[in-house]
């Protein structure tokens, strides 16, 4: 009796994790697929010297740090790593936290320090079946249109090259939400980008919320590249060889467990950052440390200053058409603690001038007004500096 009772549960268990992934944009695999995913993960998965069951659900592997899987990728075959950047002295600015919009907290991300990998080694969140299923199921695509692609919804406000700018850093504060999220993805993010939209090359950090790509409705700090509009090269966080991760603790794909609420007593925000160096690396930098870095090698336009910076938010729809909330799911107001914001916004270009985005050498492009806003305040004041509020509601958005 009880041994029927478990058998099943077990039953059960496992035809509702299927139907899961079937709701989830998950399918489920024939026995060949499945080899072949063993053997992809095998390629992907480098032998651990310590593995971190983590709190959230998924495991990280501390990885000997010269043989991660960046490595793997040919282009990067001779490429020597690098333990930090070769900025020229007084290039990078500092994020700071505060103001009207946002007094706020950093959230944990990544491993705690007791955590932290062994000397030598970095955390890689270790990819698993449904990771791949996933990001071969879902479209990347959509960060590459202008603002046309059906189903993708954008608040962003973006600077392009003109004759006297292209850029070699964008940096915020980001305010961390968890919007909930039954299906669809959506996103908080800073991106850069160089080349004509079919052959895109592309960076982007930030938060994203995506039940069918991490199982789970956490926010989730995330990176994501591309040297070809995901023809043939790019994924999110260390799906595959590009990314080199540097920092112990940090890692792209760690959920993060602190998220503001709208009106809540605490507010949380990461200050992030994308810089090029002297090299035309480019640098990725959460709450002042410095994670890791896309290798110059990995790019074709972006091996030079970006041609275009992104700062906003981005929503894909579900397949039966109902689009996630955006930000914190609240229209801006100027109010405080209510809505996402952007605080701190500053680009460096190849010039080495910093500055906020000014009229009008910007654009904000805001695809479905009636789901999703965005609202840019300039110089706000001496703590937030450059500001912005977006997100929305969502709901049926239409095409
Ligand atoms: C942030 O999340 C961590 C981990 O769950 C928790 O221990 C901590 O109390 C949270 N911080 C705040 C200010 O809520
Ligand atoms: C916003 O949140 C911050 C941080 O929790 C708090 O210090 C501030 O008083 C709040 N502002 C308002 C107007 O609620």
């Amino acid at each position: 009796m009880q041994l029927e009772r478990i058998v099943l549960f077990v039953v059960w268990f496992l035809c509702l994790r299927s139907d899961t992934y079937g709701v989830n944009g998950r399918r489920i695999i024939s026995k060949e697929e499945d080899m072949e995913l063993e053997k992809q993960l095998k390629l992907i998965n480098k032998p651990p010297v310590k593995s971190i069951q983590t709190a959230h659900g998924h495991v990280v592997d501390c990885i000997d740090i010269e043989k991660q899987l960046a490595f793997d990728h040919p282009l990067l075959k001779d490429h020597k790593i690098q333990r930090r950047p070769s900025f020229r002295q007084g290039t990078t600015k500092k994020v700071e936290s505060g103001g009207h919009l946002l007094s706020s907290t950093p959230p944990v991300i990544g491993l705690e320090d007791i955590d932290a990998c062994p000397l030598g080694t970095v955390p890689i969140r270790r990819a698993t079946k449904e990771d791949l299923i996933a990001a071969k199921s879902l479209s990347t695509n959509f960060h590459t249109q202008s603002a046309t692609t059906p189903g993708t919804d954008y608040a962003i406000l973006q600077m392009q090259k003109n004759d006297v700018r292209s850029y070699q850093e964008i940096e915020a504060e980001i305010n961390v939400y968890n919007p909930r999220v039954k299906e669809g993805e959506t996103f908080a993010y800073i991106s850069v980008r160089g080349g004509p939209d079919e052959d895109i090359n592309l960076v982007s950090t930030g938060w994203m919320v995506s039940p069918s790509r991490y199982g789970d409705t956490s926010s989730h700090f995330f990176t994501l590249w591309t040297r070809d509009a995901f023809k043939t090269t790019g994924c999110y966080n260390t799906l595959c060889p590009g990314f080199v991760q540097i920092d112990p603790k940090f890692y792209p794909g760690s959920a993060l467990p602190n998220a503001s609420v709208p009106s809540g007593p605490d507010q949380f925000a990461m200050p992030a950052s994308l810089s090029q160096d002297e090299k035309n690396n480019w640098w990725l930098t959460i709450t002042g440390t410095r994670l890791g870095y896309f290798p110059a090698e990995l790019f074709s336009t972006l091996k030079n200053p970006a041609e275009t910076v992104v700062w906003g938010g981005a929503a894909i729809s579900s397949l039966d058409g109902v689009s996630p909330p955006m930000g914190s799911g609240i229209f801006p107001s100027f109010e405080p603690n209510i809505s996402c914001d952007f605080t701190n916004m500053w680009y460096r270009s190849a010039s080495g001038k910093h500055n906020g985005p000014h009229k009008p050498f910007y654009d904000i492009i805001i695809d479905n007004p009636a789901c999703y806003r965005l609202k840019y305040y300039g110089y706000l004041d001496d703590k937030a500096k450059f500001a912005l509020q977006f997100g929305g509601p969502g709901g049926n958005c239409g095409p």
